[in-house]
């Protein structure tokens, strides 16, 4: 079956072609340099980028998997949570195209969708878990199988990317925040300053990373930026701290044997390498998805699609719906 995603959520449009369980084309275009210069993204800019692109990013696709438009079986799209603007070019596209193609089509869960990126992984074993870490979110979901999805905890207030961001933007250094700070971390010494570890109460799931934040601004404006490698080594080292303990919890009420990741904090190699050495630790396999498949993208939203399909899960073509991010 050959099947195409569509990812339009957020800064990134992102267009693939699945075709029988293999990946034939995946291309992305990544808006960074536009929101760059303003430290973060822009909505209305967003939604003009991927205006402007979604076509073209379409015809690359089926360059790169030489296929024609008649082959596409199925379209799935984004349309739930993300920002409107944003999720609206992709959705319109992508009904348009169905319409076109008289085909049908799916509308999927960004959360779902990054988790998905894994599934085709022979490894995987359900039930498992799954966290989402971003620049929107922080979530932690326990999946029965892979059409389910629930909830069990997520953050009260920034999520993990934006707190990369946001410390990143007090250092003065550039959007997106998690990868420069991962690299000056590399050589400062990760013991040298003691952050906030806000774990809530004992067995909560939740996240809280405005403290954290707050600690880091009350830090540089008392001590300046000085021994800015062991600031960043400090920061990204309580960010693990963190996220290894909530994922402890997590198992101990979820005692499961696979763990998925997604979201393009997971790119840090200091915190995939901590937390799956934990997992493996604790005999659970973690998914970790290269690089390409954990930041926004059309592959995991044409994977999630195919196992909708395969599930007997109807097509939305009959009602479409856009759930943006609440403000
Ligand atoms: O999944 P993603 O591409 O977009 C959202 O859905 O948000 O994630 C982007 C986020 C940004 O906040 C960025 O700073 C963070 O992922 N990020 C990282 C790293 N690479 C990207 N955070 C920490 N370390 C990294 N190496
Ligand atoms: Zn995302």
């Amino acid at each position: 079956m050959v099947i195409l995603g569509i990812e339009t959520s957020c800064d990134e449009t992102g267009v693939a072609i699945l075709k029988d369980s293999l990946l034939a084309a995946n291309v992305i275009a990544s808006q960074e340099d536009i929101h760059a210069v303003y430290g973060g993204i822009v909505p209305e800019l967003a939604s003009r980028a991927h205006c402007s692109r979604i076509d073209r990013l379409w015809q690359l696709a089926l360059q790169k998997s030489r296929l024609k438009p008649e082959s596409i079986q199925a379209i799935g799209v984004t349309s739930e949570p993300g920002l409107k603007g944003s999720l609206l070019v992709g959705v319109c596209f992508a009904a348009a195209l169905a319409y076109a193609l008289n085909v049908p089509l799916y509308t999927v869960n960004h959360l779902h969708a990054h988790l998905a990126a894994s599934f085709l992984h022979p490894q995987l074993s359900f039930p498992c878990l799954g966290l989402v870490v971003s620049g929107g979110h922080t979530s932690f979901f326990f999946l029965p199988d892979k059409i389910h999805l629930r909830l069990i905890g997520q953050t009260l207030d920034d999520a993990c990317g934006e707190t990369f961001d946001k410390v990143a933007r007090m250092l003065n250094l550039t959007y997106p925040g998690g990868p420069e700070i991962e690299k000056l971390a590399k050589t400062g010494d990760p013991f040298r300053y003691h952050f906030p570890r806000a774990l809530l109460s004992s067995n909560s799931l939740n996240f809280s990373f405005s403290g954290l934040k707050t600690a880091l601004l009350y830090h540089i404006k008392k001590y300046g930026q000085k021994d800015l490698p062991d600031i960043c080594a400090s920061f990204q080292k309580t960010v693990g701290d963190i996220l290894v303990e909530k994922i402890r919890r997590a198992l101990v009420r979820f005692p499961v044997k696979s763990f998925l990741f997604g979201g393009g904090v997971i790119r840090n190699r200091y915190l995939a390498g901590r937390i799956t050495r934990f997992l493996k630790k604790e005999g659970v396999k973690p998914f970790v998805p290269p690089a390409s498949l954990c930041l926004d993208n059309g592959a995991m939203v044409a994977i999630l699609t195919a196992a909708l399909i395969e599930s007997g899960v109807k097509s939305s073509s009959d009602k479409i719906t856009v759930v943006p991010t609440k403000q």
